[in-house]
């Protein structure tokens, strides 16, 4: 059985039993408090707690999908027999429309009778603190084979979620083929808050999820996941010299099948977020590469197989892109490669100290210097690593603020200083000019383009955006035209404060690397104030923003803003260039500054 015809199986499985196919969502999930989509319940949320509406969106209770994944808390275990960053995770979800019941005997019947597999075990939950075991989940396993071994766990086994911050969670029951985990079917009761309690969802629902690749791994009876015929094509390509050395083979097509994905999601190696965590992914298949003496032709051929055999399902997967990602981040590495490995030799020992430093001089990944280093970097630890880029970044940010005004700085936000009341003035105009040049860059150029960064002194802005290629003069003319077009407009710009949840709804622009509170405020620049149409809800003689509008701009912010955008001046667009491949970097002004 080949791991097309399991995806197949699958989906034909449930859509016969009224589950609406849904296709996989992209590998950035739309909420910033995680940095992938992990699961496949993810883009399923809402739907679980009521705020969207499945029939409106899907047409019924039930869905199923296929969902890309990546989970970097596992890029230490990649290696092993069954680890991956990115899997593909087979799923169907319910937003009460069936329950424990109907799942169990769906899973059943999938895996014992579509797939012809053997269940060896099964787990369910056996009750810790407050919450009961599930004895309704042991009967059902009963009721289909009575002979069926069950075994009773804890919350740490079979209690799932949520993703991220707070979410949808509850007891599971775990399928086990072969002593392997295959399907993880979960009964979200509860919603979990951010501070760890538990409340009861109106309705209860069901996710389940089930990696591909430990399935294929099952169902072709091979003895590791690198030997189904997801993986077979990629390991193939690996030259002779690597024979034997299963686990530098695993990680180097591991990591390229991970960072194809990412790249055709739109994310670039860089330094921060997801972008950080390409660019480790890359260079450690550079690394091995260079080691092993695989050519660069050898590498762009495994891209373009992954690109190849994956584009069916995926059209996403963009060939040449990621090549030439790939390729780029090559070269950029080549540069400082060998000079780092041969510091890195030259050390009797590698602690988190040298280990940064290797990092920051070299471009060395922290897996690679604990690979590499072996013996030497034993006692080199991910969190030892980690803590000492912290207290590196603290101590540069500590050093730029000393730049920029010394003593009593009056505010610092990381992207807003001001050292006094003028500065503050002069500063706060800029910002509120941000939030317009982002919303214009959307509107203009793509409604795609995201923030990057921004950094605001009182004599200009500067603001990083993605976009892939430079900006003609005509669109920057363009851009700075209607940013001073909502100038002139006099736009109002509202404070408001709402949970996070009701501020992405609304359509408010957040920011990835952050991490966002529980509640949220946010600035709405527009819609143009009228003289109120709505007279019978009206309660004041003031012009009152006319709600049929969208607003200019929607932004989460910490402040502070000007309070209508007249108080902003002209703005001027100084200069336009580019930060990296798909990075764009715009200085600007106002008028009076
Ligand atoms: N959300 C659960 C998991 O990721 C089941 O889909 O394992």
């Amino acid at each position: 059985m080949s791991h097309g015809d399991i995806r197949e199986k699958f989906l034909k499985f449930f859509e016969k039993r009224g589950h609406k196919i849904v296709p996989s969502s992209s590998l950035l999930p739309t909420d910033p408090s995680v940095l992938f989509t992990t699961a496949g319940m993810q883009q399923f949320k809402p739907y679980y707690t009521g705020q969207s509406d499945p029939m409106k969106d899907f047409g019924s209770l039930n869905t199923a999908s296929i969902q890309k994944s990546m989970r970097t808390s596992d890029i230490d275990k990649v290696g092993d027999e069954s680890h991956l960053t990115f899997f593909e995770m087979l799923g169907n979800f319910s937003f009460g429309g069936y329950f424990k019941k109907e799942a169990i005997e769906y899973a059943y019947d999938f895996v014992t009778k579509e797939l012809g597999l053997t269940i060896d075990y099964v787990s369910v939950f056996g009750g810790e603190e407050d919450i009961p075991a599930d004895k309704e989940s042991e009967k059902i396993w009963k009721s289909l084979d009575r002979n069926i071994d069950i075994r009773e766990m804890g919350r740490s086994d079979n209690f799932w979620g949520p993703t991220g911050k707070e979410g949808p969670c509850g007891p599971t029951t775990e399928i086990y083929v072969n002593g392997v985990e295959i399907w993880n079917i979960v009964f979200n009761e509860y919603y979990c808050n951010e501070d760890k309690s538990l409340s009861k969802l109106d309705k209860p629902g069901i996710d389940t999820g089930m990696g591909l690749e430990r399935l294929a791994m099952v169902a072709q009876k091979k003895g590791n996941i690198f030997e189904t015929d997801l993986f077979e094509p990629l390991i193939q390509l690996l030259p002779g010299e690597m024979n034997g050395h299963d686990r530098i083979q695993r990680i180097i097509v591991d990591h390229s099948r991970a960072a194809a994905f990412l790249i055709s999601d739109g994310v670039v190696p860089s330094n921060k977020e997801q972008g950080y965590v390409l660019r480790r992914l890359l260079r450690r298949v550079i690394v091995h590469s260079h080691n092993f003496g695989l050519e660069l032709d050898a590498v762009r051929e495994i891209f373009g197989t992954i690109a190849g055999n994956y584009g069916r399902v995926y059209p996403e997967l963009d060939k040449e892109k990621i090549i030439s990602e790939f390729d780029k981040e090559n070269e950029k590495f080549q540069k400082t490669l060998k000079g780092g490995l041969k510091e890195l030799g030259k050390l009797n020992t590698v602690d988190s100290a040298s280990a940064f430093k290797l990092y920051e001089s070299f471009g060395l990944p922290y897996e690679v210097i604990k690979e590499v280093g072996g013996n030497k970097a034993e006692t080199l630890t991910r969190s030892g690593f980690e803590q000492e880029m912290k207290r590196h970044r603290e101590i540069s940010r500590a050093g730029a603020d000393k730049k920029f005004g010394g003593h009593g700085l009056l505010m610092d936000t990381g992207e807003l200083k001001a050292g006094d009341e003028e500065e503050l003035k002069k500063v706060t105009r800029l910002h509120t000019a941000t939030h317009l040049l982002h919303a214009s860059l959307r509107k203009i150029l793509d409604n795609d383009v995201q923030q990057q960064g921004s950094d605001i002194t009182p004599e200009r802005l500067r603001f990083d955006f993605t976009f892939s290629r430079k900006l003609t003069p005509e669109e920057l003319q363009q851009v700075e035209d209607m940013v001073n077009d909502a100038i002139k407009k006099e736009l109002p710009v509202i404070k408001t404060e709402m949970s996070y949840k009701d501020a992405i709804r609304s359509g408010a622009l957040a920011f990835f690397k952050q991490k966002y509170p529980n509640r949220v405020t946010v600035y709405t620049i527009g819609p143009e104030l009228v003289e109120g149409q709505n007279s019978s809800t009206r309660t004041s003689s003031e012009p009152q923003p006319n709600s049929s509008e969208p607003p200019f701009s929607r932004e989460l912010c910490g402040g502070p803003h000007v309070s209508n955008t007249r108080e902003i001046g002209k703005f001027k667009i100084i200069k336009e260039e580019a930060v990296s491949a798909d990075v764009r970097r715009i200085r600007a002004m106002v008028e009076g500054i």
